[in-house]
């Protein structure tokens, strides 16, 4: 773990919470999001699976919609809940970089609220692609 987290047992939870909204019935593998805006307002997600396949939307992205939607446009911290503690996919690494800085950490917890880790996303995916506007 790189850094403390406030309140930081309440949010793994809030990530664990939000596993249990998640539309999973195709793989049986629920995700959970937890985004902390740079003002510590949490914003949430799940992964919405779709018969397709291919539709489904991962729970970082998810979480990632509803904080641009209340007016959040940086991220702080991330938490993500799953049975196996997984870190976030390539694809959500890239969405989230677009909100994040240099310091956004990125913490993984399994649906126990245990097995956490704690990274940088800049760890995650260096080297990001982002334009300067
Ligand atoms: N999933 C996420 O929600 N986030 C990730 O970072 C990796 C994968 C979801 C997508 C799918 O519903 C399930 O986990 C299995 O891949």
């Amino acid at each position: 773990m790189q850094q403390n987290l406030p309140h930081q047992d309440h949010y793994f939870q809030l990530a664990v919470e939000m596993a249990d909204l998640a539309h999973a019935p195709y793989s049986s593998f629920p995700v959970g999001c937890v985004i902390l805006d740079e003002g510590g307002q949490p914003h949430t997600g799940c992964n919405v699976e779709n018969a397709s396949l291919g539709l489904t939307m991962c729970a970082e992205r998810v979480a990632t919609g509803n904080a641009i939607s209340s007016g959040a446009r940086r991220f702080d911290t991330i938490i993500v809940a799953s049975p196996d503690a997984v870190s976030p996919c390539g694809a959500c690494r890239q969405v989230l970089a677009e909100f994040s800085h240099d310091q956004t950490m990125v913490f993984a917890v399994d649906l126990n609220g245990q097995r956490k880790t704690g990274h940088l996303l800049s760890e995650l995916l260096p080297n990001q692609f982002k334009l300067q506007s």
